[in-house]
């Protein structure tokens, strides 16, 4: 009998130990012995985000002001700011056209969702090669900003927002080169493989932003993907001075892009604790194609079967909704994103009474004009006398664009070095460069249709030694 209880209470005396040492330093210890699938259910992941808006300049104001919000949804969700990288040129709040000095809006009757973003890169530090570097987690390869990279376990998601000017397998960044398709997809597989993510969410906001995954994502990275467009139109800016619902009137530039805000304020508008990522892309499709009235095709990509999880999974939520009514189904005004800068240009020309200053901007709108007449009259040229004799294949629905990509990126180097830079604009002509290497020609041959095309063209401000080369 005394022995009996003596074994109870040592059993008792070890049980009281254990639990003291379990809830004490040694619980994460415990844990791990547990499989991972273990940390799963108690939620033990990281959201990372990375959010990259990839262009310059006050007439581009609304990608930076659409990157600013989507901090502000994750913030306000609960992701913490070490998780959250955030690429932006940043000069736009300080713009001596900005009318709200040191704020940015995203919604005319927006706050300002500049507040408190990190500066993680910058400037000259918003490049292609920081952004693979950073979504990689490899801290040795960035250069300059502040070093955050996604240092992702493989329990973590990962959320990945890009607003920008783009072409058909390209994306636009403030400095050059562009991001090509086939890089981020390289870099895309090298995250999977190094098994540092569970699974992966990207909303990409540009014109042509399906042909960046279209044939060329597959479906077992666990990545799922939401773009503005299909692989073949453009995508669209909206809330612009003078239409409806208008920017405020101080405003001569768009504020948000279609698709951008759609996402965004339907996050704010919704439960995301409840809300499916399926749920969402349907609303923002919905809302982005804008009554087929200047609308665009929001397409998915990838491991379709993670639409089946809840926003919050990567955005995380709060219990406080704000009250944002937008959501509207109605038509939006909208501008082409390759025409913001025009038609902020002549915003700006109607209103100013300064001779002087209206003489300039006519100046700059007919010099960017007859660049532009200049890029498609050479592209056009240069196919006329590559593709016009031979019977010319094109890829067609669902296809990658090219599957050569340094001779796309050959192509690109030679055009801009006779004709001059694409710029954000000329980037559409991507498709056409790509025709060409799908049919065999060679650089030699793009280099005698660009020459006979340009020569004698005076790049001006567009000469790519200036600039950079796209590729
Ligand atoms: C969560 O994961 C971290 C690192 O992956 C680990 O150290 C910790 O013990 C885990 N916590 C729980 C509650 O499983
Ligand atoms: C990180 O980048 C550096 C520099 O580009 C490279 O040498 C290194 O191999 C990379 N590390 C990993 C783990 O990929
Ligand atoms: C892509 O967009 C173009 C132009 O809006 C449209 O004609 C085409 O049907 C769309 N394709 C898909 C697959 O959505
Ligand atoms: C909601 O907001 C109110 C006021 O801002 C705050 O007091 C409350 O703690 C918030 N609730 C949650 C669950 O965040
Ligand atoms: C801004 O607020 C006004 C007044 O409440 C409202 O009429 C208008 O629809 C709002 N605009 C947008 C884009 O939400």
């Amino acid at each position: 009998m005394g022995n009996t209880t003596m074994v109870f209470q040592l059993n008792l005396l070890l049980l009281f130990l254990l639990v003291i040492q379990f809830s004490e330093s040694s619980k994460p210890k415990l844990f791990n012995m547990f499989s991972s699938t273990n940390d799963k259910q108690h939620g033990n992941n990281t959201i990372w985000a990375v959010l990259v808006a990839g262009s310059k300049g006050y007439y581009n104001y609304r990608h930076q002001a659409d990157v600013c919000h989507a901090y502000q949804i994750l913030r306000h969700g609960g992701l913490k700011d070490e998780n959250i990288i955030v690429f932006m040129y940043d000069d736009i709040a300080s713009d001596p056209k900005n009318p709200r000095p040191g704020v940015i809006i995203n919604n005319p009757n927006g706050s300002n969702v500049y507040a408190d973003v990190p500066k993680d890169y910058t400037g000259e530090s918003v490049t292609a090669a920081n952004f693979y570097a950073v979504l990689l987690g490899n801290k040795t390869a960035v250069k300059g900003g502040s070093g955050k990279v996604v240092a992702s376990k493989r329990n973590d998601k990962i959320f990945v927002f890009y607003s920008d000017h783009g072409g058909p397998g390209v994306l636009g960044m403030p400095s050059m080169p562009l991001v090509f398709a086939n890089d981020f997809i390289k870099v895309l597989k090298t995250k999977h493989a190094s098994r540092t993510y569970d699974e992966m969410v990207i909303y990409i906001e540009s014109c042509e932003s399906g042909s960046i995954f279209e044939g060329l994502l597959p479906k077992d990275l666990n990545i799922y993907v939401t773009t503005a467009s299909n692989a073949t139109e453009n995508s669209w800016a909206t809330y612009c001075p003078d239409m409806k619902p208008p920017a405020p009137p101080e405003y001569d530039t768009c504020l948000g892009d279609l698709y951008s805000i759609s996402w965004m304020e339907n996050s704010e508008s919704e439960d995301l604790r409840h809300e499916t990522l399926k749920q969402q892309y349907l609303k923002v499709k919905k809302r982005t194609y804008n009554n087929d009235d200047y609308g665009s095709h929001v397409m998915q990509y990838g491991t379709l079967g993670i639409s089946k999880e809840t926003v919050s999974v990567y955005q995380g939520s709060t219990r406080n909704l704000s009250s944002n009514p937008g959501q509207s189904y109605g038509s939006m005004g909208v501008v082409h994103q390759r025409d913001v800068d025009l038609y902020s240009m002549w915003q700006t020309y109607k209103k100013s009474r300064e001779e002087s200053q209206k003489e300039d901007l006519l100046k700059q709108i007919k010099e960017i004009t007859a660049y532009r007449a200049h890029l498609d009259s050479s592209v056009d040229m240069i196919q006329r006398y590559l593709l016009a004799s031979t019977h010319i294949s094109v890829r067609g629905e669902g296809m990658a664009l090219v599957d050569d990509w340094e001779c796309l990126k050959s192509m690109v180097r030679t055009f801009e070095t006779h004709c001059g830079s694409l710029t954000e604009y000329g980037m559409k002509h991507t498709r056409t460069f790509a025709n060409i290497c799908n049919n065999g020609f060679t650089k030699k041959a793009m280099e005698e249709a660009s020459k006979e095309t340009c020569s004698g063209h005076n790049m001006g401000k567009w000469n790519p030694a200036i600039v950079g080369y796209s590729a």
